[in-house]
């Protein structure tokens, strides 16, 4: 009997450890990723006859009873039945986390078994022109936010001119309620070095940097680990998988600041230098690591890309909506009663993510709104919910799909104190190098504070200042943060009128 128990850093937070050192006592124990159910973590899997049970959550002092239980075959109050049957993994298309949860992330034969491999093979056959038309015509668009076409991403750094070119993966992941790249990292990191290697043979880039933030220690030792693994198996290093391809990557840490999740200052960072926004142009695509063109991809990105190779790009195509195509891991995180990673095409509507499959708030109170894309990301209130998954769709109600992370509040939540908060989180991260940014944001605070007491001639002072930030800001950082902040005052005005004692 094999069982299962995730390595993943929630439920390592939740006791997954403990658990998993009570149940080596009796069994064998393999670590695997987690399925994305952060509310059943610690969850058990447990395979008889090729199908895995489910146990969960469980805790230290549930593993003696559930070792009696799967002796005698009694029942156990824990088990939830087939894991691939409940209604949360049914529900879902996975692609990019299609083995998340399901190997062993540091198997190499598991990862072949399951379909690993096949994507790089491909791209080997293909050759470099004919990846970038297979990613091109995907219709992939950058999974860290901003949504330019991978495909056109690729042919500029393949269609540049020089001696060295390089691939860097961004796993910053900053955003607050967002952890898919940690997900994806931790559960399966021979896809992500499968995606960076196929990326390199495209662009003809042989080295790759992938900078996780130091904030994610369990990411960073499975990547190492599996990067040695890759190397020994000639899946990177001077011919990839025995052909004429050159590629070989290393993890690179970042200190903590979200700026640097921002492609620029991540390149300074990587480069030694302070975490600085660069100007563009020029692009990193012609002028990037060291002055060389570079791919700088989100982490989601490249996760995808062995599946499109190994697919075809017209068959990732086929799902999403508009020009959102293909499936997006949405992490639903915040008051909800049901969080987790939930990957699907583009097209759900916010009611079906938050109410159906999260279940509403955890607290059962109504909800009151939701934070699509971190805390760069606009608030959309529950009336609006009926807004589709998708890039232009979030765009069309002044919303952003950032990375897809979803924060979900209740009724009780201050809409105003959460203003100040996107405000202040811009003021303490800002790197200092433009002034809307820089200053803006301190002024920012200070106004919303001015309302909160009672001021109502700031309201038009806060608007007027919201778009200078947002127009005149060098990057995302000084350029969203008015997106919280007037998305709460426009749906909730009535929090920011008539509060505290008027100033004379
Ligand atoms: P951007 O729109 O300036 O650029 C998007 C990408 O396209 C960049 O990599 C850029 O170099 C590339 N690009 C543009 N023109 C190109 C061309 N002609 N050829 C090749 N490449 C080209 O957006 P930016 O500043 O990189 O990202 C902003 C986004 O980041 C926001 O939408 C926000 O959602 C997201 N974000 C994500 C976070 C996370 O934790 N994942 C944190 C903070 C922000
Ligand atoms: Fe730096 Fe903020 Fe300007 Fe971005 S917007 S360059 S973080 S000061």
């Amino acid at each position: 009997m094999r069982v299962w128990v995730p390595l993943d850093a929630a439920a390592k937070a939740l006791g997954a450890d403990e658990v998993a050192k009570a149940l080596t006592r009796d069994f064998e124990v393999t670590r695997n990723g987690t399925r994305g159910m952060v509310w059943l973590e610690p969850l058990v899997e447990v395979e008889r006859d090729g199908v895995r049970y489910g146990y969960g959550p469980v805790e230290a002092d549930d593993v003696a009873g559930l070792i009696e239980a799967l002796r005698s075959g009694a029942d156990h109050p824990l088990a939830l039945g087939p894991v691939e049957d409940l209604p949360w993994m049914k529900a879902q298309k996975r692609l990019t986390f299609a083995r998340v949860g399901v190997i062993d992330p540091l198997s190499l034969a598991e990862y072949e078994a399951h379909g690993g491999f096949s994507g790089l093979r491909r791209a080997i056959a293909l050759g470099p022109d004919a990846i970038v038309d297979e990613v091109t015509q995907s219709g992939l668009r950058g999974r860290g936010g901003a949504g330019f076409p991978t495909g056109i991403k690729w042919k500029t750094v393949a269609g540049a001119k020089a001696t060295q070119k390089y691939i860097v993966c961004n796993a910053d992941e900053g955003d607050s309620g967002s952890f898919a790249d940690r997900m994806l990292m931790e559960g399966d990191p021979l896809t992500l070095i499968e995606g960076m290697a196929i990326a390199g043979i495209a662009v003809g880039a042989t080295r790759g940097y992938c900078y996780i933030r130091s904030e994610y220690p369990d990411s960073i030792r499975v990547m190492e680990a599996a990067i040695t693994l890759a190397r020994q198996e000639g899946m990177l290093g001077g011919s990839v998988l025995g052909s004429a391809h050159a590629f070989d990557m290393e993890v690179r840490v970042g200190a903590g600041a979200y700026v640097c999740g921002e492609e620029t200052s991540l390149l300074n960072s990587l480069e030694g230098k302070r975490g600085t926004v660069r100007a563009k142009p020029p692009i990193p695509a012609l002028e990037g690591f060291l002055g060389k063109p570079t791919v700088v991809n989100n982490l989601i990105s490249l996760g995808t890309i062995p599946w499109i190779l190994a697919n075809g790009g017209a068959e990732y195509a086929k799902l999403g909506i508009g020009r959102s195509k293909g499936t997006i891991p949405i992490q639903i995180a915040g008051n909800v009663k049901h969080g987790g990673l939930f990957e699907a095409a583009f097209g759900l509507t916010l009611d079906q993510i938050i109410n159906e499959i999260g279940g509403g708030t955890a607290s059962g109170r109504p909800v009151k709104a939701a934070q699509v894309g971190g805390p760069l990301g606009a608030y959309i209130p529950a009336k609006d919910f009926d807004v589709p998954f998708g890039y232009e769709e979030l765009a069309g109600r002044e919303g952003l799909l950032g990375h897809a992370g979803i924060t979900v509040f209740d009724d009780s939540a201050d809409m105003l104190k959460l203003a100040r908060f996107a405000m202040e989180f811009c003021a303490v991260e800002s790197c200092g190098k433009c002034t809307p940014c820089r200053i803006g944001s301190v002024r920012g605070v200070e106004t919303i504070d001015r309302i909160a007491a009672g001021d109502a001639d700031a309201i038009p002072v806060l608007t007027d200042l919201c778009n200078t930030m947002k127009w005149g800001s060098l990057c995302a950082l000084g350029g969203f943060a008015p997106f919280p902040v007037m998305s709460a005052l426009t749906h909730f005005p009535d929090e920011f009128s008539g509060r505290g004692t008027p100033r004379k």
